[in-house]
Formats: structure tokens, sequence, C-alpha cells
């Protein structure tokens, strides 16, 4: 049995991870800022889950790994026990083997360690290879691959360096290392002096993650597709709390003041809110905006009595972790999200990553948060639904009165983004997990993803987990849309690694159309420029 982490632990980890930070001035100062709103937040909304009295995340086990700074300790994700997800009526599980999925795809990491720009290649067995994205020096890449495909690095001048053939044993971190020669430390110690100091710290903070990712799959049968945020701690758990999925069918809930709008305010209710202004904090006891125009709006005159709503989500999938929750969305605010975009201009989609075109295609645009009171109002219910300070979801001023009043603190939500797909179109398997720069301490990814569906009726157009952990199908956990429904899945697990198998996919769309939205959220914020 392993030990259970205590409060004690996690204290002790947001001290190493803000010790870690103290360094780095300003950034330093965002990010206490933003544990700091986390713990003296008003208390959020009743809620079913008593904060800090939760019980820890099940599946986290105390790791002790040496990769040459002695002994350490990190928790990690283990890989769950299939059994634990079917509950009999009497609440025991009895034992089942988890089936193995039809999709052969992974996720893996391509690093590259040397002082070289490198071209990264699929190769085809008829016709050319494909390119997939340049490399800077020392820097990795995260690619859903598929058994049996070869990838390989080549240089600028598209000179093989190295080849990758992707298979079940071939790991998860493919890494070109010119200055590692196994069993001479020494060699690559003097090769490695020769570079400059940064490209010699990057290249020690790479080996540390790579050996640290060793000891990581070998405990918990996962590929380690992060970087450590701190010199200090390889992991460090998402700052956002996360719903448990213990088995499937598990319903959690929230109340939320965030109600339904049930009928169109006037135009001039919906002009664009300030970004930044302390009159968008609203206390507990506040009536909502333009309350009128929302369920039980007439009652809502005294502030006693301000009308709530019941949230409901439900367990779709355990690992990773997926929620669906009915009526997130009210049929007013499904036809006023699609008002706004289909005033804006849909655009091709593109995933930025080079290749983007052939995996997606789909027409897009973005809509930001203040872009009316009834948009407000959806992050705002997405908060609570997710157990989020509302004010980490959007840009707000310090709050401190002295030094860094006025400092920006950057939103951790990305705008929402509305896509349209017709005949044909579709999003193919991917991951919604950003790989941040192996030198940036804050480590930035997508942490949850927000899927709101806003129309229903056509044939094809679910959402699809094929890496679902189950222990009777090896087909896609398939999600139908449904007008306002939400599903919410996690790209980081517990201890802070990325999951890899919240890969999904938008299978095509065979008659209709379909109307989708998403909501990014990120730990610790997401930098809003080129959107
Ligand atoms: C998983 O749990 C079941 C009981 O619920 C048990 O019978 C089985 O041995 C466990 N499997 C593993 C690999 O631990
Ligand atoms: C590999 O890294 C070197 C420098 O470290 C860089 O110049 C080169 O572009 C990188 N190659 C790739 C494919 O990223
Ligand atoms: C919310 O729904 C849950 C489950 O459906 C129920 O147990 C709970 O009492 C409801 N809470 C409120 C405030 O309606």
């Amino acid at each position: 049995m392993s030990d259970i982490p205590t409060t004690g632990n996690i204290l002790h980890f947001l001290t190493m991870m803000v010790n870690g930070f103290r360094r780095v001035g300003v950034i330093t100062m965002i990010l206490l800022y933003l544990y700091t709103s986390m713990i003296l937040a008003d208390t959020p909304l009743t809620c079913s889950v008593l904060e800090g009295g939760e019980e820890m995340d099940q599946g986290l086990e105390k790791m002790t790994f040496d990769i040459g700074s002695g002994t350490e300790v990190a928790w990690v994700s283990v890989q769950p026990n299939v059994s634990s997800f079917y509950r009999d009526a009497a609440g025991s599980s009895p034992g089942r083997n988890p089936v193995t999925p039809a999709y052969k795809g992974q996720v893996r990491s391509f690093i590259n360690l040397s002082d070289k720009e490198v071209v990264l290649f699929l190769e085809k067995n008829k016709g050319p290879s494909i390119e997939l994205r340049h490399l800077d020096p020392m820097s990795g890449k995260g690619m859903s691959v598929v058994q049996g495909q070869t990838l390989y690095f080549a240089d600028t001048m598209g000179r093989l360096i190295q080849r990758f053939p992707i298979d079940a044993d071939s790991g998860t971190l493919h890494v070109y290392d010119p200055y590692y020669i196994e069993g001479y430390p020494e060699v690559t110690e003097s090769y490695v002096s020769m570079l400059s100091q940064e490209l010699q710290s990057l290249y020690k903070q790479w080996r540390r993650t790579i050996e640290f990712s060793q000891h990581y799959t070998k405990a918990t049968g996962r590929a380690f597709l992060s970087h450590s945020r701190s010199q200090t701690t390889p992991l460090t758990p998402p700052k956002h709390s996360m719903w448990r999925a213990d088995y499937f069918g598990q319903e959690h809930w929230v109340t939320t003041r965030e109600v339904h709008y049930d009928r169109l305010p006037p135009a001039k209710h919906l002009q664009v809110l300030p970004r930044l202004s302390r009159d968008r904090e609203l206390a507990n006891d506040d009536s909502r905006l333009l309350a009128n125009y929302r369920v039980g709006g007439e009652t809502s005159s005294s502030s006693s009595s301000l009308p709530t709503m019941n949230m409901t989500l439900k367990v779709l999938s355990c690992a990773p972790r997926v929620f669906e929750i009915k009526n997130f969305l009210s049929p007013v605010e499904v036809q006023h999200v699609l008002d706004i975009a289909q005033a804006m201009t849909l655009r091709d989609s593109s995933t930025g990553t080079g290749t983007g075109h052939a995996n997606r295609r789909s027409q897009n645009t973005w809509i930001f948060r203040e872009e009316s009171p009834i948009i407000d109002s959806i992050y705002r219910r997405a908060a609570d639904l997710l157990r989020i300070d509302e004010g980490l979801l959007r840009d707000h001023a310090g709050r401190d009165t002295d030094a860094d009043a006025g400092t920006i603190v950057p939103t951790a939500a990305e705008p929402l983004q509305v896509v349209h797909y017709t005949p044909g179109q579709e999003y193919k398997t991917h991951v919604d997990f950003a790989y941040p720069r192996v030198d940036d301490p804050l480590q930035p990814t997508r942490f949850a993803t927000l899927l709101l569906y806003l129309n229903e009726g056509m044939q094809g157009g679910e959402t699809t987990f094929p890496r679902w952990m189950n222990a009777e199908t090896s087909r896609d956990l398939k999600i139908k849309p449904e007008l306002g429904k939400a599903v919410v899945f996690y790209s980081q697990l517990p201890d802070g690694n990325m999951d890899e198998l919240s890969q999904h996919a938008a299978l095509p769309v065979q008659t209709s159309e379909k109307y989708l939205a998403n909501m990014w959220i990120w730990d610790p914020y997401v930098e809003l420029s080129g959107m």
C-alpha cells in the first residue's frame, strides 16, 4: 500500500514551487498573486465538495528516484486498475481486464539536443517524406503518431540525421543528442562545455527531464510529456482543482448563481464590457448581470434569495477524465453565441503545426469573454463548474494596494472558439496541450477543455476519445452533440504530467452541419498575443 500525500506534502510542493520562482521577478509576483488569490478569494459558491476537505486525488503514489542529485521524491499518477471503474449494485468492483484500443496512435516527443536547427520529417513508403516542423536548438515537440510510422530528423539541407521507427517498444521520447556517449560521461561533459552557457543550461535541463522520464514511465506506465517547472521538482501538480473520476456514471454537482438566460436582452444591454474593471468582481450576494432576463429573474430583487442553478457532471471516462454536463447552456445563450459568430468571418481553421490542414478541416472564429454580458456569464458559469476563481479567467489588475497596484495579471482562459463543420469536415485525433519551451519556468499549458455543443441532429460529428480505458470495447468513446450540452476533459494529470490518453477527435460530419464552441483553461495562464 502506498503512502497517501497529505496536505503537508502539498504545501511542501507549493512552497518548493514558489521558492523555485523567487528568482524570476515579475513572474514571481504574478504567480504569488495567482496562488494568494486562490487561497484568499471569497468563498466560492456552494458546491457539493468542500474545498480543502476533499480527499486526495486517487492514483497519486510516492516515487523515489535518483538522477544524479541524490534520492528525490515525486508524487506520480499511476495508471489506474480498470476494475475500479465499474461498481456493482453493492458498490464493489469485480476483477476485470482492460481492453486494448483499436486505435494505435500515441503521443511521442521529439527532442533536438544539438546546437543546430533540425527538421522533423515523416517517412512515406511511397512518395516524398512530409516535413512536419522545424525544431529550434534544444527544443522538443510532441506529435500524435501511429505505430508503424517512421519519423526522422534531418538537417536544414534535408540530410538524414537520425531515424525513429515508431513501435510498441520504442519508448515515448525520441532524442537526438550528438553529445551523449553512453558510459563516457567525461566525453559528453567536454563536448557540452564547449557550448554557450545558455545552451549548456538547456542541455542539462533536458537530460534531467529525460532521465526523470525513464523513472516516471517505469513507475506509472505512462509517457512523460512535461518539463520540470523548477530546478528542484521535476513535477508540479496543476494549480487548479480537478474533479475526480472514480467510476463510470459517477456524478458530481455544483450550484451556480450564473443561472440560464431565458430571454434575449435588447441589444443596448449587450455592449462590450471593459476588459479591466473592479466592477467585474461580484460578491456572492450581488445580483448577477442582466438578472431580469434569466430564469427566476422576477424574484431576484432581494439579495438573500438570488436564484441558483444545479449543474451535474457525469463521468463518461475515468482515464482520461471526461465529464458530460447536460443543459450547460440555455437555447437563448446558444443562439447568442451563434449570432455573434455568424456576424464575424469564419476562417479556415489551422492548427499551427504546418500539417494542420490535413488533420483539421473546419472554419472557426474567436469570441472574447468581454464581447457581451452573456458571454461573460458563460465564463463565470464555467469557472463555477471547474471550481476556479472566475477572476483567473480574465485579465485583471493586481489587488495588492501598494507595490503592484496596476499589475496586469493575465487570464488563464482563451477566448471562446466557435467551430463550424460542414459535411466531410473533421478534426483528426490530436491532443490539446501545448509544449512550452524547456527554459520557461512556468511551463504554461492547456489544463482543461470545455466543449460546448451548439446544435444537434446531424449525422456524424461525434467527439471521440479513442484511448479511453475500459473493460468492454476496443472502440472509441463516442459523444453525440446535443444542443446546450458541455463536455469537460483534462489534458493534465493530477501529478502535473500531460495525459496522453486525452487524445480526441471530431468525427466527420455526414449530413447537415455542426457548431461547437471550445473554452481552454490554462495552467497557469495563456499569452494571448498573436491570437
Ligand atoms: C484490479 O482490481 C481487481 C479487484 O477489483 C483485482 O482482482 C485485480 O487483481 C486488480 N488488478 C491488478 C493488476 O492489480
Ligand atoms: C536542434 O537544435 C539546434 C540548436 O540547439 C538548432 O539549431 C536546430 O535547429 C534544432 N533542430 C531542430 C529540428 O529543431
Ligand atoms: C443538485 O443535484 C443533485 C443530484 O442531481 C442533488 O442531489 C442535489 O440535491 C441538487 N442540489 C440542489 C441545490 O438542487
